[in-house]
């Protein structure tokens, strides 16, 4: 049983490796007891104390699930509101539970006013997460105002300090890695841009600084809007993390009857970093992507935007699409540039209709031409998004986020819709619903090019809303579309890697990691991204960007789902036919590395060589990506040992034309070793199960 209660009062979540035990004291707090290896949860006794002395409150030293701002605790808190008659002091005690299949729900009511913190977590036990969010609700007469609504506090199980990790990234430069040691005080990590945008992301990774093996905690948001995360460690040496929507310019008002649910958390522990990486892919892939494709591999495709910006016609884009079959392709994405008056970044933005001197048929006789060549077609969309310069602008100037007394502020020459008013939200769905209603399109890349500024909704009582609303906006829309065009496949961009959360891969099909393509900032960019992220979903594409060969882009963009943005006019025969043979050695792998587990072995950092393996559940087929971007200072022979397999069975490793066979044992412990002298130096080596 995954879920159960123990005695009066302990409750126990258990998963195939890990426990998580709460229980409520004589005092009515709801207190976490324990976070890692299983334990005989009746032994647990809860302590009730006072404060221990008159300098440190027992608010402040216990460990709460969820701790409201209110009497003496003087730490960060989960929540706080203010309600109608201005107190601003929540109490929450144990009112109620219930377990039903997976999920386990608390009920916390105050002690005084008519308000409910529900929280709830559920357990997937044989993916070793727990998933757990909070709804609060209003059930009184008057409205309160919540004005900070945290998804989770996680206490975590040692008092030694913790490595804290998380990105700290740019546009074109998203998921650098960063690792802070975490003494005390508080470190955040948040997105006050309306997406959860190119800077930190929606995750920590605590890496405990002990002698002793304890766990890898871990916790992901599933939530692409303004996000916080905040770990903090106090002077008793206890850390505790937040996770949630930022209470940054935010606020909600709850009128009777109302409820906010916060969105999921996703936690877990674990013995490494890289197992982080591999928990969370497995889950993904079992429990968060749209149903739709959950299963399905993703197409390799071709998209047009580094090969004719937006200078896209039927004719070059049917001449492209010709060249991209011959690559192998199965997916053609015809990128910005295609609709409105659109031929720069000034103008169109808001008016979907097919641009007529461009297309003179439409879109149909580019779709057709083709699926006639056996590939799917897909198409680049902005819908949250207007120019002043378009027709949408000039009719309905009120449909933007603004303050009335303000100028709003351009960013790359577009402003952003009020998806909180209904009938904005109605014309971007019902553009998309035409598009996709009328054409055969495959799949459309939903674009966001720019953070909200201004963000003043009159339409709304409470405008600090705006940001949530406008994400549960997006969200709605996007499962409307999916559910009426369930053969569609959505991705997620926002000028790159600026959407890329678990938010978006519970709506969206696959992510743009970034608008980086080089392929040398590709590997810390994608091996940022694999720390909590699926790999399935993570679009990489091989381009003109860099000098370097055609072999090294291909080994860096087939480590996650392959697309080509060549200029293809310029390809030669040769390239074309060398393209060809790595997107059918991409096919034959390509389950492997969409469903399979992802082992970081080397990086250039500490190794000079970037190795990152993939292995299939039944551990029969691997893949593994080697290579070193520049080899200095007499390093020519890299060993790599590789991970995974299973040790008694016999693997036939090839490498280019080379084949030979070892056992698992051999390859996970002694390595292969290979000789690598220059610059961008890489192999890809196949390693297939031969005998058990
Ligand atoms: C953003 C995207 C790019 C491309 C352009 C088009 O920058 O990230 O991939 O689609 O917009 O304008």
């Amino acid at each position: 049983m995954a879920v159960f209660r123990v005695g009066e009062n302990i409750f126990v979540l258990e998963t195939e490796s890990f426990q998580y035990v709460l229980g409520v004291g004589s005092d009515g707090l709801l207190r976490h007891l324990h976070w890692g290896e299983k334990v005989q949860a009746k032994d647990f006794e809860i302590k009730v104390f006072d404060d221990i002395n008159s300098n440190h409150s027992y608010l402040d030293v216990i460990c709460q699930e969820y701790s409201p701002f209110g009497g003496k605790l003087f730490r960060d808190c989960a929540f706080k509101c203010q309600f109608s008659d201005g107190v601003r002091d929540a109490v929450f005690t144990f009112k109620d539970y219930s377990i039903s299949d997976n999920t386990l729900k608390i009920l916390l009511c105050d002690v005084h006013y008519q308000l409910e913190a529900e929280l709830l977590y559920t357990v997937y036990a044989d993916c070793n997460v727990i998933g757990r969010k909070a709804v609060i609700r209003n059930t009184g007469g008057n409205s309160i105002l919540c004005e900070k609504i945290m998804s989770a506090e996680l206490s975590f199980p040692e008092k030694c300090e913790y490595e804290i990790i998380n990105s700290n990234g740019t546009w074109c430069g998203e998921n650098q890695i960063v690792k802070q040691h975490l003494s005390g005080g508080s470190i955040s990590f948040e997105s006050r841009k309306g997406t959860s945008a190119h800077g930190n992301a929606p995750f920590f990774i605590a890496n405990p600084c002990s002698e002793n093996s304890e766990k890898v905690l871990f916790g992901v948001l599933e939530y692409s809007g303004n996000f916080k995360v905040t770990v903090s460690r106090d002077g008793f040496g206890v850390t505790r993390a937040m996770l949630g929507v930022n209470d940054f310019d935010f606020s909600v008002s709850l009128k009777s009857g109302e409820e906010f649910s916060a969105p999921w958390v996703y936690f877990g522990c674990s013995e490494s970093l890289n197992e982080v990486s591999r928990i969370m892919n497995r889950f993904a892939l079992k429990h968060i992507f749209p149903e739709q494709f959950r299963e399905k591999p993703l197409p390799v495709l071709y998209n047009s935007w580094e090969a004719t910006g937006f200078d896209v016609t039927a004719e070059s884009q049917k001449e492209l699409a010709e060249k991209a079959a011959e690559a192998g392709v199965e997916l053609f994405v015809t990128d910005d540039g295609w609709f409105g008056e659109r031929k720069d970044d000034f103008a169109g933005l808001g008016d979907w209709y097919v641009n007529k001197e461009k297309f003179p048929n439409g879109l149909s006789e580019l779709i057709t031409h083709v699926n006639e060549l056996g590939m799917d077609f897909g198409l680049w969309i902005e819908p949250e998004m207007v120019n002043p310069d378009s027709n949408l602008y000039r009719a309905h100037p009120d449909w933007i986020y603004n303050f009335k007394t303000r100028t709003p502020s351009l960013m790359r020459n577009q402003l952003v819709l009020n998806l909180t008013k209904p009938q904005v939200k109605e014309f971007v769905f019902d553009f998309i619903d035409r598009l996709l209603g009328e054409n055969n399109i495959k799949y459309i890349k939903w674009d966001m090019n720019r953070p909200f500024s201004e963000p003043g909704a009159e339409n709304l009582e409470n405008g600090k809303e705006l940001w949530f609303l406008h994400t549960m906006a997006v969200y709605d829309i996007v499962d409307r579309l999916k559910k009426k065009y369930p053969e569609t496949q959505f991705e997620s961009c926002a000028s790159g890697g600026g959407r890329c959360d678990y938010g978006a891969f519970r709506h969206f099909d696959e992510v743009w990691t970034s608008d980086n393509t080089d392929p040398v900032d590709r590997i810390e960019i994608q091996n940022g991204y694999a720390l909590v992220n699926p790999t399935k979903a993570m679009r990489a594409w091989v381009t003109d960007v860099s000098a370097a060969p055609v072999s090294f882009k291909f080994n860096i963009a087939m480590q996650g789902a392959l697309g080509i943005g060549m200029n293809l006019f310029s390809c030669d025969k040769e390239t074309l036919a060398l393209m060809r043979e790595y997107v059918t050695l991409y096919k034959e792998y390509r389950d492997v590395i969409q469903f399979g587990d992802r082992y970081a072995l080397m990086n250039l950092k500490d190794h000079m060589l970037n190795a990152v393996e993939f292995v299939n559940e039944k551990k029969n087929k691997a893949i593994v990506f080697v290579a070193a971007v520049h080899t200095k200072c007499m390093h020519r022979y890299f060993k790599v040992k590789l991970k995974g397999l299973d040790a008694d069975s016999r693997y036939l490793v090839q490498i280019g034309e080379k084949k030979f066979q070892k056992s698992g044992s051999y390859l996970m412990n002694a390595g292969i070793e290979r000789y690598f002298y220059g610059d961008y130096k890489n192999e890809i080596w196949t390693v297939n199960k031969i005998s058990d």
